[in-house]
Parts: C-alpha cells; structure tokens; sequence
C-alpha cells in the first residue's frame, strides 16, 4: 500500500541514512577546531581535508578552488557581487537570464542599485536561451555572466560549454548556479570554461545550510566576511565540519547513483506522460522532456487552476509545487513560467512542478500521476 508522495525534490530533498551517519561520526569524533593545533584540531582538519578533496574532485577542481558556503544562496551572491565588486574598474555591465533563480536575480538587482548594468537574457519556449542573443549582449564592458545550468522550475539545461568557449578570451569572469545540475551530469570545470560554480547539499540528500562555491585559481573576487583565516581568508568562520562531512558523504553517493538515477527518472517521467495521455486529460509538458533536467517535470493542464490543484493533491498525499510564491490564496505568477509563457498567458497559472529523487519508486509514480489525472479531471467538471 502507498502512503504519500513526495514529489518535491527540486525543493529540498532527504536526507539520504548515510549522510546522517558521516554527519554522526563527525559531532562525535570531530568535535575539535580546524584551526587548532592540538590532536582534537588536528583530527578535525583532517576531516575537513577530506572532504574538501572529495567535493573537488566531483567538478575536476583543485582542492584550493573549493570555498565552503552556507548554500546556493550564498554562493551565488558571492559570486555576483564579489566579481561585480573586484572588477568594477574594467566595466559595468553583467549578463544573467531572466529565469534564474531569485539567488541570482535579486543579487543582479542590488547590483543594479550600485550603478551596474545588468543584461537578463530571454528565453525560448523550451526556457533556452539564444547565443546569438547571448553574443548581441556581450560588450567589452561586460566583466560577469551568469548563467544557471539547469533551471529549478522547468528543468531546462543551458548551453554553458558553449558559452564558456565565447568567454575564453574575454575578460568577463563566468559563473554558473549548478545547483539543480549537480549530482545529475558529468561536471568538469574546465571542460565547461567556468570560473565560478555554486553548489548546494540539500538538493543531493545532504544537509541543509552547507554548500560549495567553486573559484577558479587566479579570480579576483572581493569575498564579503572578514575574520578568521577560514578558507585562506575567503568566508572567516569556524567551519560547519559535521554540514561538510554531510555533504562530502552526499556528493560520493551521488557520484555513484547518478547513471541510476537519470535512467530511473526518465522512467517516472514517462509514467506521467503516459498515464495523462491514456486518460484523455488536456496537458502539456513545460520545457524538453527529454533534455532537461532528469529529476524535473513542470506540466500544464489547461484550464486547471494551478491553487486547486495544489490544494487537491496534498489532500491525496501527494506533494508537488507550482514554483510560484502562494500569497493569501493567490498566486504570483512564477518569472520563470512568464519569462516562457508571458505574463498574461494563462499557462502562467495552470502548471505544476514534479520532481523525483531518493525513496521514489515507480509504483509511487504510477499512483501519483492517477490521482493527479482523478483531480483534473474533477476539476474540469
Ligand atoms: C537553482 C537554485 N539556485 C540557488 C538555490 C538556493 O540554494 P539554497 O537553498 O542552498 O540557498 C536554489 C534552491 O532552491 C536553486 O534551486
């Protein structure tokens, strides 16, 4: 018998028994200070060396390029203002997309308040950008980009290489918000041509609260925590040891499981895709099927109030998320879904987001997309 369906893992995911045991032996056998000399510091560093090699090698970095962060969120702002601010002298102008997650864009937006000029790139209806948009925009004043791998909402994956390639001999440093992507694809940093790279642990069954940003060797960044010598004096503060053993365990598992993984989800996703279709329920699939995101499905049903929806299915037991701030029974539209759709196209508010990770099964598929196809097909009544 199936209970509830989680089916929000592009939110947060569980955390997987693993890492609770590397987070356990960490509290417990690593309870000294990094930064202290004695045997309890000393094992603690040892630790901390570890994982750091761990989580370097998972992207082909150096072990030096890897910057412990509280999150995505804040490996994303410290890569937006810290380049903004270190290169101020060579020009003002940045480019990001307009379907970056809020990390990202509203980073862009305070840099807009000290006199940078930012560039949001439109995408298509697949949620692609163009190069050649991409190549209109580029200026010799342009010192960042930003652009996300893969996108939380709709899945849809960007041509970074190809942008890294372009960015070769250009002074604009280059970030990508890999933390959708990783644990999903193959990454190596210098196949990709990125300087920066900001990774989250709670989007690969690790903890909550601990992330990476990856800072190429040679980048001028001006970091913003000043203190300690943490990080060769790039984020002073006692480290969160037992968060990066977590996510150290979390990025090894999802090392190994990610072949696994990408075959799996694609056979979730077709599991919904089949059982709407057989149903005869109007839907349409947001972004590519199959070159998104593995983990991502972001559907339309037509006609269907996205609030209802919601509301019926979390009375099933199954939770999904539309992607979109809920405010007092009404939704704000997501900039993702106008930045596809526009802001007045009724798909804005008829779209739900799916999302699969660790614990899913193919019977939960099979069951969530029935009830999903029995509440549609209510509320079309
Ligand atoms: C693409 C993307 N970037 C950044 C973040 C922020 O990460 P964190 O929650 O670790 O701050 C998220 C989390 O939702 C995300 O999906």
């Amino acid at each position: 018998m199936i209970g509830r369906v989680y089916l929000d893992h592009a939110a947060t995911s569980p955390i997987h028994p693993e890492v609770v045991q590397a987070m356990l032996a960490s509290f417990t056998n690593n309870y000294g200070n990094p930064s202290s000399i004695h045997y309890a510091g000393r094992d603690a560093r040892k630790a901390l060396d570890e994982a750091r090699a761990i989580v370097a090698g998972s992207i082909g970095a150096d072990e030096r390029e890897v910057v412990f962060t509280s999150g995505g969120t804040e490996g994303d702002n410290v890569a937006l203002i810290g380049s903004a601010y270190a290169n101020r002298d060579r020009g003002r102008h940045i480019i990001t997309t307009a379907i970056e997650h809020p990390a990202v864009l509203e980073a862009c937006r305070f840099l807009e308040t000290q006199g940078f000029d930012v560039t949001y790139l439109p995408v298509d209806k697949d949620g692609i950008i163009s190069l050649a948009d991409f190549d209109a925009a580029l200026t010799s004043e342009t010192i960042l980009v930003s652009v996300m791998y893969g996108n939380n909402e709709i899945g849809s994956v960007q041509p970074i290489r190809a942008i890294g390639e372009r960015l070769e001999k250009h002074q604009a440093l280059f970030h990508t918000d890999a933390v959708q992507a990783f644990g999903m694809f193959d990454m190596d940093v210098a196949e990709l041509g990125v300087d920066m790279l900001t990774v989250t642990a709670h989007k690969i069954n690790g903890p909550r609260g601990i992330g990476f940003l990856y800072v190429k060797n040679g980048t001028n960044l001006v970091y913003p925590f000043h203190g300690g010598e943490q990080e060769r004096k790039r984020r002073a503060g006692t480290e969160n040891l037992p968060g990066i053993c977590g996510m150290a365990e979390a990025v090894r598992i999802s090392l190994e499981s990610r072949k696994q993984k990408r075959s799996d989800f694609k056979d979730y996703k077709q599991v919904f895709v089949d059982t709407f279709a057989e149903s005869g329920i109007l839907f349409e699939v947001n972004g590519l099927l199959e070159k998104g995101l593995p983990q991502v499905l972001n559907v339309r049903f037509p006609g269907v109030s996205v609030e209802q929806l919601l509301m019926n299915l979390d009375m099933a037991g199954i939770a999904v998320s539309s992607g979109s701030a809920c405010t007092a029974g009404t939704v704000d539209p997501s900039h993702v879904l106008v930045a596809l759709f526009g802001a007045d196209h009724a798909g804005v508010r008829e779209s739900i987001r799916i999302s699969f990770g660790l614990g899913n099964s193919y019977e939960e598929m099979e069951k969530a997309a029935s009830e999903i196809v029995k509440v549609v097909q209510r509320l079309c009544k």
